[in-house]
């Protein structure tokens, strides 16, 4: 069906206005095949467009096929009408701002690399108003995102209107802190809707039908989840029988013992899937802690039944009966790579978030996988220089690590990399209080995601993203959008790209306690590699004591040395400290050791902020032997060192 008809008239019912650009190497996510031909298409106010719908079988799902003649203006090809928007949204990007009417000719196939790319939002820890999340899908959609997973549970709050159990707005739905951190750090408790000072939200069912449709016409599904078995305290301080004690504010795991817990999720997950249509309905399943099953005679009870020999297959139990549950119901489940615990749900779909073992181990089994791995996906870690930042849950996550992630790995075996369904990008809000603090933490992490679920790694490259993504951040922030300021980034700790040549490069180090088996860095090498740690513990540069650090380096032979030191990181949060003294020591034999200098720690352990401190002496001595002993702090905690620099 071919149909010729002015640009204008579709530009109006697309949610992005135009952008000043050209042509098509402007693009985001960066299209599969590209060739620019000679010329320019002009216009006077509107362009001549024909949109050719073919069967679906002449082209993919999603997939659009744009030309832009010298003369015969813009033709686009599609097979469904995500494909027909999307090559919309090529266009939008390409096009002038309506000052300039001229378009590189130019042809684009285009189609996505993978079928989900995601977008998850923490409505819990902070809710966020409807008219938010249309937002973002605005945003979703100009960059061809198509699946938006909304946490609608967790401790900090339930979000969504259940008729059959109104306690959860009621009252699980507030709390008298409006921050999470306040809440979290005082006694966790709820308030009455309505109370004095209540904070919180939900959504009815009107609003999340309106949302549903929004989203549909931007062709953007969304997931809900509803936490199980754990993340649970908010509905058992309303309904505390769902609990093993069967007391508010005791348990954060559903009892799988008591039937009970069953008749309420199904009817829970019925009143979901009224509302939302979606393909998969998430069922969390992460960071159980399982312990109160481990004493609870329900628990148990269930357990010999069943034939379940621990608590991971209770858990295990659960999901699968649940799996099963939203499989009658024509629909289909995925969870967090915990699910994978105690076996596998047949059918059930698995987001890898500690990493991307989990997924593959999946992928293996025949299930299908989203990968959000932490490392490079997890938006709510900082994104530049910690100085510079919001207070966040830590880590170091820059837009070109998230932009690198690959996420098909040599270790998939070529059989099963279709289960491989996409990607997403997950933010979780403990730290994220207002939506303009949100949209920084998205945006643009969320459109290099984006890139990487669309576009072919062959045509991918990161400095080309930079070059493209600046005026889009600026288009973006032109319409409202609080994005983050990528040409004002900082960038990583000095040395760390470079790295740092030193007199003890490459000298052996002697380790006289273990190293922490999580943070092994590069073993026996990381003192004197050269490489420096960068502004996260965790970027396996830093080595990691859970005792003091007492290490010898060896020059090989006999030098003159005038410098010795060491930079250690304090991170409160997660117990990282300082060292309480580090004492340094020289030798020429390694035998007879002379103590040259003792340099005290002068960082309060009290300060919450992430702290760089070097512990350095100046000498004028001549060895062959360093001993460089950092006691552990009075606090005992963490120490982190990345290099022994000796001059
Ligand atoms: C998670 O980050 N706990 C899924």
């Amino acid at each position: 069906m071919k149909k010729c008809i002015l640009l204008s008239v579709l530009l109006i019912l697309l949610p992005v206005p135009l952008i000043m650009a050209q042509g098509p190497d402007v693009v985001i996510p960066v299209p599969a095949e590209v060739s620019v031909n000679k010329g320019t298409y002009r216009f006077r106010s509107q362009p001549e467009m024909c949109l050719v719908k073919v069967s679906e079988n002449a082209m993919p799902s999603e997939s659009y096929r744009l030309e832009i003649h010298r003369r015969k203006g813009i033709t686009i090809t599609f097979s469904d009408s995500a494909g027909r928007d999307y090559a919309l949204q090529t266009l939008n990007q390409m096009s002038s701002d309506g000052t300039i009417h001229e378009l590189q000719c130019c042809e684009i196939y285009d189609y996505p690399r993978f079928p989900y790319r995601g977008l998850h939002v923490d409505v819990s820890r902070h809710f966020r108003s409807v008219d938010f999340l249309k937002k973002q899908i605005d945003a979703m959609a100009m960059f061809k995102m198509n699946r938006m997973h909304i946490h609608l549970t967790d401790a900090a709050g339930w979000r969504m209107q259940i008729d059959a159990y109104p306690r959860l707005t009621q009252f699980a739905a507030w709390r008298p802190q409006h921050t999470w951190k306040e809440w979290w750090a005082g006694d966790r408790h709820y308030a009455e809707e309505g109370s004095k000072g209540a904070y919180g939200g939900y959504y009815t069912k009107e609003e999340i039908r309106d949302l549903v449709s929004y989203a549909r016409a931007r062709h953007i599904e969304i997931i809900p989840e509803i936490e199980m078995p754990s993340h649970s305290e908010e509905v058992l301080a309303a309904y505390p029988e769902l609990g093993c004690s069967g007391e508010a504010y005791r348990d954060s795991d559903f009892c799988v013992g008591n039937a009970e817990v069953f008749r309420f999720l199904e009817t829970v997950l019925d009143e979901v899937m009224e509302v939302f249509p979606s393909e998969y309905i998430h069922i969390g399943g992460d960071e159980a802690g399982k312990q109160h099953w481990k004493n609870c005679p329900k628990c148990q009870k269930r357990m010999q039944e069943e034939g379940l020999k621990d608590v991971d297959e209770l858990q295990s139990y659960m999901i699968r009966r649940m799996a099963r549950y939203v499989e009658s119901k024509g629909r289909k489940v995925i969870g967090w790579d915990e699910i994978l615990d105690g076996g596998l749900a047949e059918g059930a779909a698995v987001m890898s978030w500690r990493g991307t073992e989990g997924g593959i181990a999946a992928m293996n089994m025949g299930h299908d996988v989203v990968m959000s791995p932490g490392r490079y996906c997890y938006l709510d870690h900082t994104q530049d220089a910690p100085f510079k930042e919001p207070q966040s849950i830590g880590g170091y996550l820059p837009l070109d690590t998230v932009y690198v992630y690959e996420p098909v790995e040599p270790s998939m075996p070529a059989d099963k990399v279709h289960h491989l369904k996409g990607v997403q990008a997950n933010l979780w809000a403990e730290y994220v209080v207002t939506d303009g603090h949100a949209e920084y933490m998205y945006w643009p992490r969320a459109i290099a995601i984006a890139e990487t679920a669309w576009s072919l790694p062959e045509n991918k490259d990161i400095k080309d993203f930079r070059r493209r993504v600046m005026p889009m951040l600026e288009f973006m922030r032109s319409k409202g959008y609080q994005t983050f300021d990528l040409e004002n980034e900082y960038g990583e700790r000095e040395y760390v790209t470079t790295g740092l040549d030193h007199m003890a490069k490459g000298c052996k180090v002697i380790y006289s306690k273990p190293v922490q088996q999580w943070y092994p860095a590069a073993g026996e090498k990381t003192f004197t590699d050269g490489v420096i740690g960068g502004w996260t513990y965790s970027d396996n540069r830093w080595q990691g004591f859970l005792s003091d650090i007492d290490v010898t380096v060896d020059l090989g032979v006999v030098k003159h040395v005038s410098y010795v030191g060491g930079t250690f990181m304090q991170l409160k949060g997660p117990g990282v400290f300082m060292p309480h003294k580090v004492d340094i020591y020289v030798s020429e034999d390694g035998t007879d050791f002379t103590h040259i200098a003792q340099v005290p720690n002068d960082v309060s352990v009290d300060d919450e902020d992430l702290i760089f401190r070097s512990f350095e002496t100046t000498c004028d001595v001549d060895a062959r032997y360093i001993r460089y002993h950092a006691a552990r702090s009075l606090m005992r905690g963490f120490l982190f060192l990345d290099e022994i620099v000796v001059n």
